[in-house]
């Protein structure tokens, strides 16, 4: 597995370096990279529970829906909408942050190899259920137990920092993102799966646009959305995608048990994608 050249200690910031099976930094500390590829650097003060992130059961429901492919029209709409000043300063530097079970990094790379781009990725996420089974997807990329709250990496050493369904950290991206570097939010879209939602709230909250006050350190650059039909076939396909979304906890009774009736369903994708670009000091002094 190769692994990304610019990763430092979750504890001192320094360096790390590889020595056999293991990354050290100067002052010592040792991070173990596991049998399947992936180096946990989340150390335990930093973490707030004990099994933080999407427990092993999430991540398998939402690994076995997204190998369905409903959602690979995202992965087609990120390439078409990549910014064409990253196609040249290839290998791009990518950070999925809360990059669940890989599915995305994975995809999106395999597709640019078609298209002559290299990316170098690090995919990294605080479940480490997650990164277990983002490893075994994929041998091309690092994988890191971390947190968007503290990313074990220098300043400016990322091209593109990738923020899919996930828990954004703005300032933890604005500083490993180099002068100029992208940022893609993605999220769902006010219909997103709605007939599901019908059937398992008894009313629906108004959407509620995110950061629409913009977000600093980043300029918006381009907005667009997806809006297409997906059906499902199954009641385990309907449970899979159910167990991977947070209204498996926050549904009531009733609505789990009315889902469980089900054997089809026709579905709406609906998601919301924003590249930002992150602004420099001359920026800020020109304005
Ligand atoms: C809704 S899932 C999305 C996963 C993936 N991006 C996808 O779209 O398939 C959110 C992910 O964020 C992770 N997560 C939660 N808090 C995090 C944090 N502070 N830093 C990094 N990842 C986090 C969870 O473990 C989970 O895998
Ligand atoms: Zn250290």
């Amino acid at each position: 597995m190769p692994t990304f050249e610019h990763l430092s200690c979750p504890i001192d910031k320094q360096p790390l370096s590889s020595q056999g099976r293991s990354l050290v930094c100067s002052n010592g500390h040792s991070f173990d990279i596991a049998k399947s590829g992936y180096i946990n650097l989340l150390p335990v003060q930093n973490k707030r529970s004990k099994d933080p992130g999407d427990s092993k059961e999430m991540v398998s429901y939402r690994q076995s829906f997204l190998n369905l492919d409903h959602y690979f029209p995202i992965v087609k709409h990120i390439i078409d909408q990549w910014p064409s000043a990253l196609i040249d300063s290839s290998p791009c530097r990518v950070l999925d942050a809360g990059c669940g079970e890989g599915y995305y990094l994975h995809h999106l790379a395999a597709e640019f190899v078609k298209h002559n781009v290299a990316l170098q990725r690090v995919g990294l996420d605080i479940s480490k259920w997650a990164v277990t089974a983002a490893s075994k997807r994929d041998k091309d990329a690092t994988w890191i137990v971390g947190s968007n709250a503290s990313l074990p990496m220098p300043d400016d050493c990322l091209d593109v920092v990738l923020c899919l369904f996930g828990f954004p950290v703005f300032s933890e991206f604005a500083r490993t993102l180099s002068d100029k570097g992208y940022l893609l939010l993605v999220e769902s879209g006010a219909d997103h799966l709605l007939e599901l939602r019908q059937i398992l709230y008894p009313s629906i909250h108004p959407y509620k646009a995110t950061h629409s006050e913009g977000i600093e350190g980043f300029e918006l650059i381009s907005e667009s959305s997806l809006h297409y039909p997906f059906r499902l076939d199954s009641q385990e396909e309907i449970q899979h995608l159910l167990c991977m979304t947070p209204h498996i906890h926050k549904a009531s009774y009733d609505g789990k048990e009315a889902v469980k009736l089900l054997n089809t369903i026709n579905l709406t994708a609906h998601v919301n994608f924003r590249w930002y670009q992150k602004t420099t000091k001359e920026d800020h002094n020109a304005t």
